[in-house]
C-alpha cells in the first residue's frame, strides 16, 4: 500500500479553507471514495503527489495536455513569454498567431474570439445564437456538459451526475426556462422538439463526442441529421468542441466526421494547459461580437500572452501527423489489452475510444446515450479505480468520465498500465466471487 500521509493531511487542511478542499468538484474523489491525492509535480506521461508517489496519468489536466506535463517546447517558451510581461490588457501579435493555427485546423471558423475557460466560450456563443437569430430558446442533450453557467446546468453529465444533483441549487427556474433537452444520439426527439417549438428555438449545442458521460460516438448520420434540420429550421448548429477539439482529430469532431457547424466552441488544448476558451465560426454570425457588433462580450485576461504562447506550442507539435498515428495506435493497444483481460475474466467492460480519448465502461453493452450510460456498475467503477491508484495509475475519478492519452504516453507506459489492470480486474473478480 503507497503511503498517502502528507496528502491527507493537505486535504483535511483544505477542507477548511476551500469547499470540499478543492476547486472543481470531481477533484474530490467523491465518486469512488477515498482522498484525492495532492499533486506536487507533472513531467511527461507522470504525475507526482507529495508524498513520492508515482502515476502514469490518463486525466492529463481533464484533457488539455495533450503533450504531456511540462513538454519543455511549452515549458521554455512560456517562460521566455512571462519575462515579456504576463498580461497587456492590449492586443498582441500572439493572439493573430493563435488564431490562424485553430483556423488552418479548423476551416469552419473564419473568425474567432478568445476567453478564459470553456464556460465562458458556451455561455458566450449561445448568447450569440440568440443575438444572431432573434430567438430565445436552446436545445441541448441529456448527459452532455457545456461547463457550469446556469441555463446549461440541466442534465449536465459527469459533474453533476457524479454528485447525483439533477440540478443544482441557486439555478432559478427563469435561467433554464428556454433550455430543451433532447436525448443524445436521438434525431428524432430533436425533430419533435422543433415541430412543437417552431421558430423559436436560436441554437442546437452538442458535444458531437459527447466526453462527459464517459466516451460516447455520435451515431452515423446524428451529426448530420443535426446539421440539416437546424439549417432548415433557422437555428444555429453549435459543436462544443471544448473537450474534442485537437483531441479526436486534428480537426476536431467537425474534421472526423466532415460536418461544419455555424459556430464552434474550443478550450482545453488550445490553451496547452493554461486558462483559455475560444469560440467561432462564419464571419456573419462572428461580425456581431462587440466591438464588431452589438452583441457584448469582454474579459479582462481574454488572449492573454502566456496563454496564447502555450497554446500556440502546443498545436505547433500537432501539426505532425506521425504525432496522432502514434497516440492512436497506444491507445488502441491499451484499450483492447483492457478489454481481452476483462473478457478473460467475465467481467463485462465495453471500451470506447476516438481519436485520443477512451472509457472503460462497466456495462454489458456500449452506451450509446446517458440511459446507457447510467446502466455502469459504479462500485465496481470504484473499486477498479481504487486498485489502478494503489498501483499507481491515475485515472479520472468517474465512471463518467473521459480518459485521454498523451504524446509523452508510450508503449512502456501503456504495457505498465494493462499490468496494473491485470491485477485490478483480477481483484474485481475475486471479490465478486
Ligand atoms: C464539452 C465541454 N464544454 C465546456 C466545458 C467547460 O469548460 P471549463 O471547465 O473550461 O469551463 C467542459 C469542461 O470539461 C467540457 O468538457
Amino acid at each position: 500500500m503507497r503511503q498517502t500521509d502528507r496528502s491527507r493531511q493537505l486535504f483535511e487542511t483544505a477542507r477548511r479553507l476551500i469547499p470540499g478542499g478543492v476547486n472543481s468538484p470531481v477533484r474530490a474523489f467523491g465518486a469512488v471514495g477515498g482522498q484525492p491525492v495532492f499533486i506536487q509535480r507533472g513531467e511527461g506521461a507522470y504525475l507526482y503527489d507529495v508524498d513520492g508517489n508515482q502515476y502514469i496519468d490518463y486525466v492529463l489536466s481533464w484533457g488539455p495536455l495533450i503533450l504531456g506535463h511540462a513538454d519543455p517546447s511549452v515549458t521554455e517558451a512560456l517562460a521566455q513569454a512571462a519575462a515579456a510581461g504576463t498580461s497587456y490588457g492590449a492586443p498582441s501579435e500572439l493572439e493573430i498567431e493563435l488564431a490562424r493555427m485553430i483556423m488552418e485546423f479548423m476551416p469552419g471558423i473564419e473568425m474567432i474570439r478568445f476567453v478564459n475557460s470553456g464556460t465562458e466560450a458556451t455561455m458566450s456563443a449561445l448568447r450569440l445564437a440568440r443575438a444572431f437569430t432573434g430567438r430565445t430558446q436552446i436545445v441541448k442533450f441529456d448527459g452532455c456538459y457545456h461547463g457550469h453557467a446556469d441555463m446549461l446546468l440541466v442534465k449536465a453529465g459527469s459533474g453533476v451526475a457524479t454528485l447525483g444533483l439533477p440540478d443544482s441549487p441557486g439555478v432559478p427556474p427563469g435561467a433554464v426556462r428556454d433550455t430543451l433537452v433532447a436525448g443524445y444520439n436521438n434525431l428524432e426527439s430533436v425533430q419533435k422538439l422543433f415541430q412543437a417549438q417552431s421558430e423559436q428555438i436560436a441554437a442546437v449545442i452538442v458535444e458531437p463526442v459527447a466526453g462527459n458521460m464517459g466516451v460516447v460516438a455520435p451515431v452515423s448520420g446524428f451529426l448530420e441529421g443535426l446539421r440539416e434540420l437546424t439549417a432548415r429550421e433557422g437555428a444555429l448548429l453549435i459543436f462544443d468542441e471544448v473537450m474534442t477539439g485537437f483531441r479526436v482529430a486534428p480537426g476536431g469532431a467537425q474534421g472526423l466526421y466532415n460536418v461544419t457547424p455555424d459556430l464552434t466552441t474550443l478550450g482545453k488544448v488550445i490553451g496547452g494547459g493554461l486558462p483559455v476558451g475560444a469560440y467561432g465560426g462564419k464571419v456573419e454570425i462572428m461580425g456581431m461580437v462587440a466591438p464588431a457588433g452589438p452583441m457584448y462580450q469582454a474579459g479582462t485576461l481574454s488572449g492573454n500572452p502566456l496563454a496564447m504562447t502555450a497554446g500556440i506550442q502546443t498545436l505547433k507539435q500537432l501539426r505532425d501527423e506521425a504525432i496522432w498515428q502514434r497516440m492512436e495506435a497506444d491507445l488502441i493497444t491499451l484499450t483492447e489489452g483492457l478489454g481481452a483481460l476483462a473478457r478473460e475474466r467475465g467481467i463485462p467492460l465495453q471500451l470506447a475510444q476516438v481519436g485520443t480519448m477512451f472509457c472503460a465502461f462497466f456495462a454489458e453493452e456500449l452506451p450509446l446515450d446517458w440511459e446507457g450510460v447510467k446502466t455502469c456498475d459504479t462500485e465496481r467503477f470504484a473499486s477498479y479505480f481504487r486498485e489502478m491508484l494503489s498501483h499507481g495509475i491515475y485515472l479520472a475519478p468517474s465512471q463518467f468520465e473521459a480518459g485521454f492519452i498523451s504524446a509523452a504516453h508510450r508503449d512502456r507506459e501503456v504495457q505498465a498500465t494493462l499490468q496494473a489492470a491485470r491485477g485490478a480486474l483480477e481483484s474485481i473478480k475475486n471479490s465478486a466471487a
